[in-house]
Order: C-alpha cells, then sequence, then structure tokens
C-alpha cells in the first residue's frame, strides 16, 4: 500500500497538472485513478532527476520551466504499443484489394504512397514496407512516411533494430529470415526495406494536408486517447491527405462514426477501410 511519502502519492492538484499539461502537450486525455499508471511510468524519470515523489517532478517542472523534462514526461505517458502486421486482415485487404487497384491505377507513373500517421517504433511502416516488396512493388516509386509525436520511439524506429521479443510478435518467419540479420541479442531490419521509409516528428493535432497525397494512411490506434473535438479535427486533416478513392485504416476499436460525408466505410473480411470520397 503506498504510504505518506510514496513516490505516487499525487496531491491532486498536481493530478490535475499532470493531466493538462499531458493533454495541452499530445491531446491525450488521461482519466482520474490513474495513479498507478503515473506511478509506473514517471517513477524512473524521478529517479533519473534524484527527486523523491511525483509531486517534486511537478514542482520541479513548472518552478525550472524545464521543456525537455516535460516533454518526457509526456512520452512517458504515452501508450507506444505496436508489433508487426497488427491486425493481419487489414494487410490482406491492402494486398488482395487496394494493391492489384493501384497497380493497375498507376501503372505509367509506378508511384505509390503511404503514410504510417502514430508509427511509434515503426513496426506498422515496415511491415507495409516488406508486404510491397514482396507483392513485387521494389522497381517502383514508393515513398513510406513514419510520423509520431515521440522522437524517442522514432529514434528506435529510424534504427531498425528490434529485440527478439519484437520479432515474435506478428512477423512470419520467412520474412524474419528474408528481410533481418541478427547482430548480437537484436535483429536488425534490412536497408533495402528501411531505406523505403522516412520517419519525421509529427503531431496529428498540426496542420496535416501539406503531408499528402497519400494512396493509404495508416492512423491506428491512437484516436482512442483523444477526446471527440481533436478527433473531429484529425479525420477532417486525414482526409484532406488523402487521394480521392485513398483508404484510411484505423485501429481495432476506432471507427470514422460521424465522417459518412468524407468516407466510403468498405468491409473487406473482418477488416474495414474508409475510403476517401
Ligand atoms: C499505441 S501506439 C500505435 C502504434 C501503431 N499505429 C499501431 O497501431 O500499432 C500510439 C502512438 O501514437 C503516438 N501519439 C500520441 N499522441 C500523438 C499526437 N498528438 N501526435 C502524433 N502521435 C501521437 C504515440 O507517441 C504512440 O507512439
Amino acid at each position: 500500500m503506498s504510504g505518506p511519502t510514496s513516490i505516487a502519492q499525487i496531491l491532486p492538484e498536481n493530478y490535475r497538472f499532470l493531466q493538462q499539461h499531458v493533454y495541452s502537450q499530445a491531446g491525450i486525455v488521461l482519466e482520474e485513478d490513474k495513479d498507478y499508471l503515473f506511478e509506473t511510468r514517471l517513477a524512473p524519470i524521478v529517479r533519473q532527476l534524484g527527486l523523491g515523489t511525483i509531486n517534486e517532478l511537478c514542482e520541479f517542472i513548472q518552478t525550472n520551466r524545464r521543456i525537455d523534462v516535460g516533454h518526457q514526461v509526456v512520452e512517458a505517458m504515452t501508450t507506444n504499443e505496436t508489433y508487426f502486421f497488427r491486425d493481419p486482415a487489414q494487410y490482406d485487404a491492402i494486398r488482395n484489394v487496394l494493391l492489384p487497384r493501384l497497380m493497375e491505377e498507376r501503372r505509367d507513373t509506378r508511384r505509390l504512397r503511404f503514410w504510417s500517421a502514430a508509427a511509434s517504433t515503426g513496426q506498422e511502416a515496415y511491415s507495409l514496407a516488406m508486404l510491397l516488396i514482396e507483392s513485387g512493388l521494389s522497381g517502383w516509386d514508393i515513398q513510406i512516411l513514419g510520423t509520431d509525436f515521440s522522437s524517442k520511439v522514432l529514434d528506435r524506429a529510424r534504427s531498425g533494430n528490434y529485440q527478439q521479443i519484437e520479432v515474435n510478435r506478428g512477423l512470419p518467419a520467412a520474412l524474419l529470415v528474408r528481410y533481418f540479420h541478427r547482430v548480437d541479442s537484436q535483429w536488425q531490419l534490412s536497408d533495402a526495406v528501411r531505406k523505403m521509409v522516412d520517419f519525421e516528428s509529427i503531431d496529428l493535432r498540426a496542420s496535416l494536408r501539406a503531408l499528402g497525397p497519400f494512396d493509404l494512411v495508416f492512423c491506428r490506434n491512437v484516436m482512442i486517447y483523444f477526446d471527440t473535438e481533436t478527433k473531429k479535427k484529425i479525420m477532417k486533416e486525414l482526409h484532406g491527405t488523402l487521394f480521392r478513392g485513398g483508404w484510411l485504416l484505423l485501429g481495432g476499436v476506432e471507427t470514422a462514426f460521424g465522417f459518412e460525408e468524407s468516407f466510403d466505410r468498405q468491409s473487406m473480411g473482418s477488416a474495414t477501410a474508409y475510403i476517401a470520397r
């Protein structure tokens, strides 16, 4: 049980400060009663700064105006969970429906553009890159953009270096053998796949239209952290980044409900694609 000097004994005003800080910096809504989350995620920062409690950390950020520490707090409070070929039905739909159409429509320019809009440590963008090579598109002019709010996860994504536990999640053994090589206890993704993806730090609440137009945008498992207003704004911007007929793929529990005027909803097996009107 937490004692009075526990790292997690957060004063109500500091709890509110943390909620507001994370909301203003990343748009992420942290509900009440998340003390345990603050404790596990912020304890390493408290220790690293030689402080004793999360309350001291809040005071430290406010009195020293340490933007870097403030940013570290937001990154720590962000969920970065991801894995290769997450939601395989969506990759099946890309392989079986989207790519055959694009290969026909773009046979002259042979140019395709994709965006992984909350890329985290890169597995989503790299899964797509491997899928494109496997689908015979390696001779095409392909650009995949991977973006995230957090520069920490993007550094990892750029490295293309994954731990055993990460390649065990979702990556077919044949693709591990074909596109990775072992470096000590890690797996290094081949340069051929890495160079297909550019990673950039972008906040989804920014103006996004200039990034497009894309044939496909992944924006998965991030909208769940935003409030309705933020979601609406982002959905509008995402629509503006897509070619007409381009696909938006959301996470399993996310929907484009309320955007029927902008997107046609199409089911493909157990996957759902939102197709830009
Ligand atoms: C749970 S991960 C999802 C990763 C991947 N899309 C997937 O579905 O496997 C959510 C990511 O969204 C990023 N994120 C959170 N708020 C963001 C914002 N305002 N702008 C851009 N990225 C944000 C986080 O840094 C995190 O890496």
